[in-house]
């Protein structure tokens, strides 16, 4: 490890005693002052959650019809202003415009350099023109025959077109499906597959440290490939919109495939918002669960946008003169919360960087809050132990003294990372939000509120208004202070998931069965005796690599999907810098030799399957996997042999002690 490298030690928070009170000056000019004000508007959004979010819904978004009743609830089925009737982009765009937010900065948009040395490209756009782009664009889509209600697959790199296409679909009462850029061709196909969709919205390439990610290529592959009984997977495609980013050389299918450019010369700017029920679709984003494949959380309109605006002006004390950085890649929730429509809603400028915070040298973020004068940084924990990593030289070569706020999301964040932040970026005066969220939650959940919540290094602290979280025991009573146990939500609140995309029972099974009456979140948590709640991790079978959740039985099925693969499982173990890093056991078929080609032949096989972001750290290749008389792989064994700690508990039950010792003795 170079000089600078410190060690970074993940795993001792739950000792931590640090209090952090918002700063006195903060405080004053922010929305929220005092931890009293906060509690009585909690308590009070809780007494009477009807009333509370009827107010804000009407306070907030403008509604081209009102609705009749607040919140219809059939567990697990919520419904939000029934009968109310708005349109997502017409209150992200239409209602600055003849205001003085109309000629503010919406986008401001920094690129990748294509040659390091070289600054990147540069946009501004303000609201007014991103109306304009976003109605064109609307028209471009309607053009390619996308309706009302259906879907549209986009497949962006972080460019203000990533922006511009989902606010399009808003627009026409179309539903988007963001798609990570880092996921592969098969990934894409999956979520055409199971969401029907009938465009797909790419481009040519988007720059990565220089290199070119062939996006469109992807997309033609994609749409080439069959499910296991031979059915083509994405069918239902019948147009491909390219944008040209990167200028790589890509084929364009006639009669399929047309250029973003070119439709713009045939449309006009002119495009009326379409009026939306409260609880039409607005988005299907997928995420990892506990098992198979992955699930198409459903987003909806009114409930969805209250929530986001309302958190984004609260937990970042928006104020007119911010400009705030979300550094999440839209095809994550978080940028599409926190990136577009949150800030939009409440006419405020959105930084938006295409790539990676190291390119081309690790001052990338510092160099770009200097330039703009970033005041809210919002960013996830691995990002800033990577920071740490690289050394405080390169934030200190910076003028950060106009950040006034910081954020944090996706993991728990660990002390050291924690008081880094705050003293190396935050100049010791900013406040820390570590926002507790998910995509099923749609935004932000549990959060200090910056001019009104003591800190303490590691704790996402108290809910957000409305939102009733709760630690429960395996029975679903609550568990003393101090004493852990799983963390569910109690009561539906406006941005909750709606449902999996055609998949009411998976939906019922994933997040309502396990604990009677309650939302469960997958986590694990305790609440401190001032009712602070520390998450603690996942509970199921999902890890956070990297503020990524992936889901080992997805990792699982891509590796048995490699014809030299018998049976494989896989876990996690700790990380300094990801948090969490994947480790694969893995059973070769007979005759096949395990050796280093089949390792990288694996590791590249799942970057195909899923995606690079889910390639397993390690492979480890064993004679059988260990398993109990009933035939289940003893994970709990296979997470102490990862993480190199010796073996504990009962292993009576084995089939096999020697698989064991061959697993823990050697690497292959
Ligand atoms: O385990 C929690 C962790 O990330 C999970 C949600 O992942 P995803 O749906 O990909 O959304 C990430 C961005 C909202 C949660 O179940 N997580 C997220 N934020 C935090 C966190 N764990 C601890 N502290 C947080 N602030």
């Amino acid at each position: 490890m170079p000089a600078n490298e410190k060690p970074v030690n993940i795993t001792s928070y739950l000792q931590e005693e640090r209090v952090f009170p918002p700063p006195k000056d903060f405080s004053k000019r922010s929305h929220i002052k005092s931890l009293a004000h906060y509690r009585k508007l909690y308590n009070d959004s809780i007494r009477s959650p009807e009333a509370f979010w009827g107010r804000q819904a009407k306070n907030e978004l403008v509604w081209f019809k009102p609705w009749k009743k607040v919140l219809q609830w059939k567990e697990p089925f919520a419904k939000w202003f029934v009968g109310g009737k708005l349109n997502v982009a017409y209150n992200c765009l239409d209602r600055h415009l003849n205001t003085p937010t109309a000629n503010k900065a919406a986008l401001i948009w920094e690129g990748e350099p294509a040659t390091p040395g070289k600054p990147g490209e540069e946009r501004t756009i303000t609201y007014k023109q991103l109306h304009r782009e976003v109605c064109q664009f609307a028209n471009v889509l309607k053009r390619n025959g996308l309706k009302r209600g259906d879907r549209a697959l986009i497949y962006l790199p972080m460019v203000p077109e990533a922006a511009v296409a989902m606010l399009a679909c808003a627009r026409i009462g179309a539903v988007h499906s963001v798609v990570f850029g880092g996921f592969s061709a098969q990934s894409v196909a999956d979520r055409i597959h199971d969401s029907q969709a009938r465009l797909v919205i790419t481009a040519d390439g988007g720059f990565r440290r220089g290199a070119v990610v062939p996006l469109k290529k992807n997309v033609d592959e994609a749409l080439t490939l069959n499910d296991e009984r031979g059915n083509l997977l994405a069918k239902t495609i019948e147009k491909v919109i390219v944008l040209r980013r990167a200028c790589n050389e890509v084929h364009i299918e006639a009669g399929r495939d047309v250029w973003w450019h070119r439709e713009l010369d045939r449309v006009d700017a002119h495009c009326p918002a379409e009026k939306m029920d409260s609880e039409a679709p607005l988005f299907i984003l997928y995420t990892s669960g506990s098992t198979g494949k992955p699930k198409g959380i459903l987003h909806t309109t009114g409930g969805y946008l209250v929530h986001v605006k309302l958190s984004t002006r609260y937990v970042f004390d928006l104020q007119e003169t911010d400009l705030f950085w979300c550094t999440a890649d839209i095809g994550w929730v978080t940028g599409h919360s926190y990136v577009v429509y949150g800030p939009l809603a409440n006419g405020a400028t959105s930084l938006m960087y295409e790539g990676a915070p190291n390119f081309p040298e690790p001052d990338r973020f510092w160099r770009i809050v200097e330039k703009y004068g970033v005041t809210i940084l919002y960013t996830a924990p691995t990002a800033i132990r990577a920071f740490m990593k690289w050394g405080v030289e390169w934030p200190k070569k910076h003028d950060l003294s106009s950040l006034r706020l910081l954020g944090t999301v996706g993991e728990p964040i660990n002390p050291e990372a924690w008081i880094w932040y705050h003293e190396t970026i935050g100049g010791k005066r900013c406040p820390i939000v570590d926002t507790w969220w998910q995509t099923e939650t749609g935004g932000i959940m549990i959060t200090p509120l910056p001019g009104a919540t003591p800190t303490k290094p590691g704790t996402a602290t108290l809910p957000f208004f409305g939102v009733l979280p709760e630690v429960v025991d395996d029975k679903g009573n609550p568990v003393p202070r101090g004493s852990g146990g799983k963390l569910v939500i109690r009561k539906p609140w406006p941005s909750m998931l709606r449902g999996l995309w055609g998949d009411r029972k998976r939906y019922q099974e994933a997040y309502w069965s396990e604990v009677k009456g309650s939302y469960f979140t997958g986590d694990g948590c305790r609440q401190d005796k001032d009712g602070y709640f520390w998450i603690v991790g996942r509970i199921d079978d999902v890890l956070n690599v990297a503020g990524h959740r992936i889901g080992t039985a997805e990792v699982e099925s891509a590796l048995v999907s490699n014809h030299k693969v018998a049976e494989a499982a896989v876990v996690g173990r700790p990380d300094e810098l990801k948090g969490q890093a994947l480790v694969a056991f893995v059973t070769l078929k007979g005759g096949v030799k395990a050796d280093q080609s089949v390792r990288d032949e694996l590791r590249n096989h799942v970057a195909k399957e899923i995606g690079p972001v889910a390639k397993p750290d390690d492979i480890r290749f064993a004679e059988a996997l260990p398993k109990t008389r009933s035939g289940k792989i003893m994970r709990r064994l296979l997470k102490q042999i990862a993480a190199g700690t010796e073996i504990k508990g009962d292993t009576t039950t084995l089939e096999d002690f020697n698989v064991l010792a061959r697993l823990s003795s050697s690497e292959e």
